[in-house]
């Protein structure tokens, strides 16, 4: 007989929510989810994944019989003691994080002293100071708070959740706090047990550096074009040097997704809100940005124009294995090349859904071949498996241009241009 374990609540179950909810499930847990979302919630209730994460679906199928998904908190209120709020915290016009749906939820928990919130959204540093303040000040000063963020990457986040390079817990060294590291302790991942504010800001900064890594990167590779270096093998000379790694060494049209961009810029607007000016972060976003649109400048160095010219975008999703589109390189691309009077077409194999209500005026094609039939130049924006193995000398066939923009340093130089095409990758020399 296993030892029983402590239930959950989940509040907000988009990536995040259900993640962790069916990731507690597979420990064990009975998991009590929320969402404001009925469709959402409904869909659930059948079984289905709202969202594409490789591993979810199965894992929703297995624990059916833990996971209870409601738009009521009242049954997770009476069930759980620890209440995840995994709700989003999107930016604001300002690029603050907007944080109205992590107050909504404050608002909606009633006065206790067996409940704790376990906030796993990304807050800016000092939000759990200023909830407990709130709190306090509206009688529900008993409620335990935990800061619990959370570092799972869309495409492997099920993987992510259950090997974690590290569980972090920032608390007040109460009942809550202690609960939380009972329910990772299966996972026997390195815990950092430390106070509210240092866990929010790990989080926030570690984002911020994983974005300063690759915004480098991109700048070097700028500069490997000027000078005839190739930034693959700047990069692999670098990332062997364990002071610094292989990871996010990758130059490429600019990183996107819920997080990086949204994080970076709710850190610099936290520091500019305390009087600091973080310099470097500015420059990070900046670089992110000219990045994107630097693409444009490769299409019109062959092209000319771009007026009329069929330019096909390979991938949508901001990476490979998530349908999310948030902040995502082609939108930027898509648009920029619509404004230019390109004909684009786009093919992405699970994000076209997601894409058609963010991207117009672009032709969403069937198959990757169906999207490179007559196009002048192709970009590869993602870099989906499939893409990887194409058969260069088909496509080449199949289109009216020779000009392949590797997006992503992905391809294989050789194959592409052993088929009669032109290749162009990012700082390659
Ligand atoms: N997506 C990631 O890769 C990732 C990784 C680490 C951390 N985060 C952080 O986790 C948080 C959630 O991100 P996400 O990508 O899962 O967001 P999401 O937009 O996919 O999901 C948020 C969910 O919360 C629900 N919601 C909103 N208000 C609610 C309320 N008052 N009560 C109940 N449910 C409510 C929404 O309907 C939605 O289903 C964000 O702060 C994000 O920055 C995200």
């Amino acid at each position: 007989m296993g030892v029983e374990r402590e239930p959950i609540g989940v509040i907000g179950t988009g990536y995040v929510g259900l993640v962790t909810a069916a990731g507690f499930a597979e420990l064990g847990s009975e998991v009590w989810c929320v969402d404001i979302d009925a469709a959402k919630v409904e869909r659930l209730r059948r079984g289905e994944a709202p969202i594409y994460e490789p591993g979810l679906e199965a894992l929703l199928t297995k624990h059916a019989g833990r996971l209870h998904f409601s738009t009521d908190l009242d049954e997770a209120l009476q069930r759980a003691r620890l209440l995840f709020v995994a709700v989003g915290t999107p930016p604001t016009y300002s690029g603050d994080a907007d944080l109205s749906a992590v107050h909504a939820v404050v608002d909606a928990i009633p006065a206790s002293d067996e409940h704790a919130l376990v906030m796993k959204s990304t807050v800016p540093c000092g939000t759990g100071a200023a909830i407990q303040r709130v709190l306090g000040e509206r009688g529900k000063a008993g409620l335990a708070y935990v800061s619990c963020p959370e570092f799972l990457k869309e495409g492997s986040a099920v993987e992510d959740f259950m090997h974690p390079d590290r569980v972090v817990v920032g608390d007040n060294g109460d009942w809550a706090g202690d609960a939380v590291v009972e329910l990772y302790a299966p996972l026997n991942a390195p815990l950092v047990r430390t106070d509210v504010a240092s866990a929010e800001m790990v989080k926030l900064a570690s984002n911020a550096f994983l974005a300063t890594k690759i915004s480098f990167i991109n700048e070097i590779a700028n500069v490997c074009e000027e000078t005839h270096a190739d930034v693959v093998e700047v990069a692999r000379g670098m990332g062997l040097d364990d002071r610094i790694g292989s990871k996010f060494l990758q130059a490429g049209i600019g990183f996107g997704g819920s997080c990086f961009p949204k994080d970076v810029n709710a850190l610099k607007q936290l520091a500019g809100n305390s009087g600091y000016h973080f310099q470097l972060l500015t420059a990070v976003i900046e670089v992110n940005e000219l990045q994107k649109r630097r693409v444009i400048a490769k299409l019109q160095k062959h092209l000319g124009a771009l007026v009329g010219k069929r330019v096909t975008l390979l991938g949508l999703a901001f990476k490979p294995n998530t349908d999310d589109m948030r902040e995502a390189s082609s939108l930027v691309l898509s648009a920029r090349l619509n404004a230019d009077g390109a004909i684009v077409s786009a093919y992405d194999p699970v994000a076209e859904n997601e894409a058609r209500s963010l991207i117009s005026g672009l032709r969403f094609a069937e198959s990757a071949m169906d999207s490179l039939l007559d196009a002048d130049a192709v970009v590869l924006v993602t870099e989906w498996p499939e893409f990887l193995e194409l058969d260069w000398r088909e496509v080449a066939a199949s289109m009216k241009g020779k000009l392949v923009i590797d997006g992503r340093n992905a391809l294989d130089p050789d194959a592409v241009r052993g088929a009669g095409l032109v290749y162009e990758g990012i700082g390659r020399g």
